[in-house]
């Protein structure tokens, strides 16, 4: 056979390689210098996340399963005996020169806002005799608009490096209510706060069983290199934004939901006899708020089920039943909850098609990027099969990379 003869499988896509954490750092500590002219009393940094289930249920008290990729958000940071908080950032023109003691909501805007609200968050924690001046450099590699919590990460770096700098004596859990803090009232975006908690509380190896209620955690093991499967994340490269109205009307329906329901939140509404739970909503009036409902009650059960199926045995074990979790995620977030695009579609159908045991979007939706649990050996041919889908729908070319539970944010150097 001729060796220029046409293969029936797609071209071979390449998967990015995870980033070096320390060097990373490194670099963040040379740009500070480079910035400021001095070198700097530390670098942190804080990761994206991936949410495996759980999605569009964190704003009604359920049930999410993030783990941190290794993509972070690195800053390099001094203190200074000033009140001038100075920000920078390697991917921004934008900076920042301000006293400190005069941030309020309106004062700072563009990616600034989502520092200099961190230390808003935290003013009630610092000491009135206390000077507030520092200098931070952003070196932010968690990929921008991608939906993987570029901005979870940009705030949380920035409270690892509060924290030590003003040596504030939070706790881990404290700086998650300060990064959401910062990101709505001081950034003005909505936020569940799942984001925050997975860039802050993630361990290595594991997912993060999170129960948004109270934002209690649990860490689950996540290993699934040694059982030969792997996590393909797709960044479709759809534009992504929630910002707008979409996501905020998104949690308006849900609450209104709740109202009709006479439920505080949907958290509270029992899911596990499909009939009951139809003749329930059926007394919601409108249709598509029924349809919201019944997307959240749902997804919080097949949370609830994930979890169980994660400790009765391995993700080997019971990779089919986990992957049509995932399958039925992806379904009620279309269908439901209405917050996909075609780029996610294409790509979760594309997955499937190719051999993936389950996907889905993550994250926020309206662009973004999906998941899709795959053999090891053919994550790859998954990834190709995604591309050539693309490519033929004349969408632009998306990146791939593997999701490898990763560390949560703190002290590089
Ligand atoms: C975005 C928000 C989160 C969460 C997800 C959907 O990422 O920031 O709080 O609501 O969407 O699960």
């Amino acid at each position: 056979m001729n060796s220029a003869a046409p293969s029936a499988s797609p071209a071979a896509v390449e998967l990015s390689a995870a980033p070096d954490r320390a060097a990373a750092a490194e670099r963040a500590a040379q740009l500070f210098e480079e910035s400021f002219g001095y070198q700097p009393d530390g670098v942190w940094s804080a990761p994206g996340r991936v949410n495996i289930i759980g999605e569009h249920v964190d704003y009604q008290d359920g049930l999410c399963l993030p783990m941190a990729i290794s993509h972070r958000c690195f800053a390099a940071a001094a203190r200074t005996p000033t009140n001038r908080l100075r920000l920078r950032s390697v991917q921004d023109e934008t900076v920042l020169d301000i006293d400190a003691r005069t941030l309020s909501p309106e004062t700072v805007t563009g990616w600034p806002a989502y520092v200099a609200g961190v230390l808003w968050a935290l003013g009630s924690r610092i000491s009135g005799a206390s000077t507030r001046g520092m200098d931070i450099l952003i070196d932010g590699q968690v990929p921008l608009g991608a939906g993987l919590s570029s901005s979870a990460a940009l705030e949380c770096s920035a409270a690892e490096a509060i924290e030590d700098l003003l040596s504030l004596g939070t706790e881990p859990l404290d700086r998650v209510r300060a990064a959401i803090t910062a990101e709505t009232d001081f950034a003005g975006a909505s936020t569940g706060g799942l984001d925050q908690s997975a860039s802050v509380l993630s361990r290595e190896g594991h997912a993060l069983f999170l129960d948004c209620r109270d934002f209690s955690t649990r860490p689950v093991p996540w290993d699934l290199a040694s059982q030969g499967l792997a996590l393909l994340i797709t960044d479709t490269r759809a534009e992504h934004s929630h910002v707008d109205g979409e996501y905020t009307a998104r949690r308006a329906d849900s609450e209104q939901a709740a109202r009709e329901l006479g439920v505080d939140t949907l958290r509270d509404v029992e899911a596990t006899d499909p009939a009951a739970l139809e003749t329930l909503l059926a007394t919601i009036q409108d249709e598509v708020v029924r349809r919201r409902a019944h997307h959240v009650i749902t997804e919080i059960q097949r949370v609830r089920e994930f979890g169980a199926l994660l400790a009765a045995g391995t993700v080997r074990e019971n990779v089919t039943e986990l992957g049509a979790l995932l399958n039925a995620s992806h379904d009620s977030l279309r269908e439901d909850y209405e917050v996909t695009v075609a780029q996610l579609d294409v790509a979760v159908d594309a997955a499937r098609a190719a051999g993936a045991h389950g996907a889905r979007m993550t994250g926020g939706g309206f662009g973004g990027s999906t998941i899709a649990l795959v053999e090891a050996e053919q994550a790859e041919q998954v990834a190709a099969a995604i591309a050539a889908a693309f490519t033929e729908q004349g969408f632009e070319a998306p990146v791939f990379f593997l999701a490898l539970p990763s560390e949560g944010a703190g002290q590089d150097r």
